[in-house]
């Protein structure tokens, strides 16, 4: 019996017979002769059925076959330049074809859906030529930061789920019985990591983590996978240089692993060639001015009021889509009010009222995609920010005692995935980065 291969990896076997087993993306044809367009997870091939051929009942069926019918097919691959595929240029005459299962009305077809409905669908919709191409890159790119950080000495220390204190703002728990006591869903790994740093140096944690934000936008998801690195030693500068290694080496990956993915979605490339270091660096102080000074040139005033910023105020999306627009690349903002951040964060010495935080916003109007910061490593002023906050000093004792025993200078950062990825894949909307949206309005499928 023929070889079984996936269908990336036909081309290697021209002039050879070998078995495939997927489902029909596609059949067209007339009468003597079917072409049906075979996908496999790994990629997809045309596959010809010549009655001439074949087996009289196996090209029957060949010729009823409906979309997302799953079936095994034997035979002979050629090289055929014009052969549509993924990645094309080569088919398989078929030779004999096993039926697995005649799909019944497949609900997505080729013609145009509604979101909602693409949604609802969202475990068929994964089958699709463009979630395939996304969730590949999404793949990519989680890959291509683990890599990084493990060759740059940081160590994976996974951080817990349940959690009996916030991380960030309160607002935004997700509570949950454990066994009759409040616990709260993660919102970050961070506290944990923090210890984790002081055990290990260099650390990250990955996982998902959950907001219970009232947001519907198109940047968040109630719940998202976060990448967390956390570092002994390091100050905001050097938090800085290893973000923009981060960013620009995975950037660098989907470039040289995804051209073909990259095209099936459209996706400018050259905007993506343009990521390399150095990005921009420029205070909170200096964007407020740069918003300011860009509000006055604007002339039609909807633009106008939509950038409109008071030195204090956290940005919105309108604002880091106008800052991110002075710059080709990633920009770091840095030094935000101390007021619109994290209990955590380090006043800046002789100016308390912003604190030692960046934010890393993405071009093209995808905004913050990595927020993070040097940690308070003081004892007095940490408990003292958490008592002003009513966070409860007993389920922070854990976290005090970090600055108890050995305190040091530290600071970390998160990147969001799934920002990251509807940036890099140049996506309107973070629901398609993930297979499972969670959001305000959905958690079906
Ligand atoms: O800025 P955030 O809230 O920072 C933290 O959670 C820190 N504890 C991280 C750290 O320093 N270790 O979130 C970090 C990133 C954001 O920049 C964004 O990319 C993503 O997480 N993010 C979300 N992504 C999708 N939906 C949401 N609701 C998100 N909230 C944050
Ligand atoms: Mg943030």
């Amino acid at each position: 019996m023929a070889k079984i291969v996936k269908i990336k990896d036909i081309a290697d076997y021209a002039g050879q017979v070998v078995r495939v087993r997927g489902w029909v993306y596609s059949r067209t044809g007339k009468g003597r002769l079917q072409f049906i367009l075979l996908r496999d997870g790994s990629g997809q091939a045309q596959c010809v059925a010549f009655k001439r051929e074949m087996d009289p009942a196996e090209f029957e069926t060949a010729r009823a076959l409906t979309q997302e019918s799953s079936v095994i097919i034997t035979g002979a691959v050629r090289a055929d330049e014009r052969a549509p595929g993924i990645p094309g240029g080569y088919e398989i005459g078929i030779q004999s074809l096993e039926l697995v299962q005649q799909a019944l009305e497949y609900p997505i077809s080729p013609k145009e859906h509604g979101t909602e409905f693409l949604m609802n669908n969202r475990h068929l919709w994964l089958r699709s030529n463009r979630q395939w191409a996304i969730l590949r890159i999404r793949a990519t790119i989680i890959k291509a930061m683990r890599d990084w950080l493990d060759s740059e000495g940081f160590l994976l220390v996974d951080t817990p789920i349940f959690t009996p204190a916030a991380g960030e703002e309160t607002t935004t728990l997700f509570e949950v019985d454990y066994f009759g006591e409040a616990a709260f869903l993660a919102q970050t790994g961070q506290l944990y990591n923090e210890a984790n740093s002081m055990a290990f140096g260099k650390v990250y944690c990955f996982g998902p983590t959950f907001r219970a934000e009232k947001s519907k936008t198109r940047r968040h998801l109630i719940e998202f996978w976060m990448l967390e690195p956390e570092i002994a030693f390091c100050s905001l500068e050097e938090l800085m240089d290893i973000e923009e290694g981060l960013v620009t080496y995975v950037v660098g990956q989907v470039l040289d692993k995804h051209q073909q993915e990259l095209k099936m979605i459209e996706r400018d490339v050259q905007k993506l060639e343009a990521i390399q270091a150095p990005f921009a660096r420029i205070s909170y102080d200096d964007a407020v001015a740069r918003l300011q000074g860009l509000r006055q040139q604007a002339d039609d005033l909807p633009a106008r009021e939509e950038i409109a910023i008071e030195w204090g105020e956290d940005f919105g999306s309108p604002q880091e889509t106008a800052l991110a627009e002075m710059f080709d690349r990633p920009v770091f903002v840095y030094h935000y009010p101390t007021a619109v951040k994290a209990f955590y964060m380090t006043p800046v010495a002789g100016r308390p009222e912003v604190c030692r935080s960046v934010d890393l916003l993405a071009p093209e109007g995808y905004g913050e995609i990595i927020g993070g910061s040097e940690r308070i490593h003081d004892h007095d002023l940490l408990a003292k920010n958490i008592d002003e906050m009513g966070l409860g000093r007993e389920a922070y004792e854990w976290y005090l005692d970090l600055r108890k025993y050995g305190t040091v200078p530290h600071a970390g950062f998160g990147i969001g995935i799934e920002r990251t990825v509807a940036w890099i894949c140049g996506l309107n909307h973070v629901r398609e980065t993930i297979p499972y949206a969670r959001l305000l309005n959905r958690k079906y499928p």
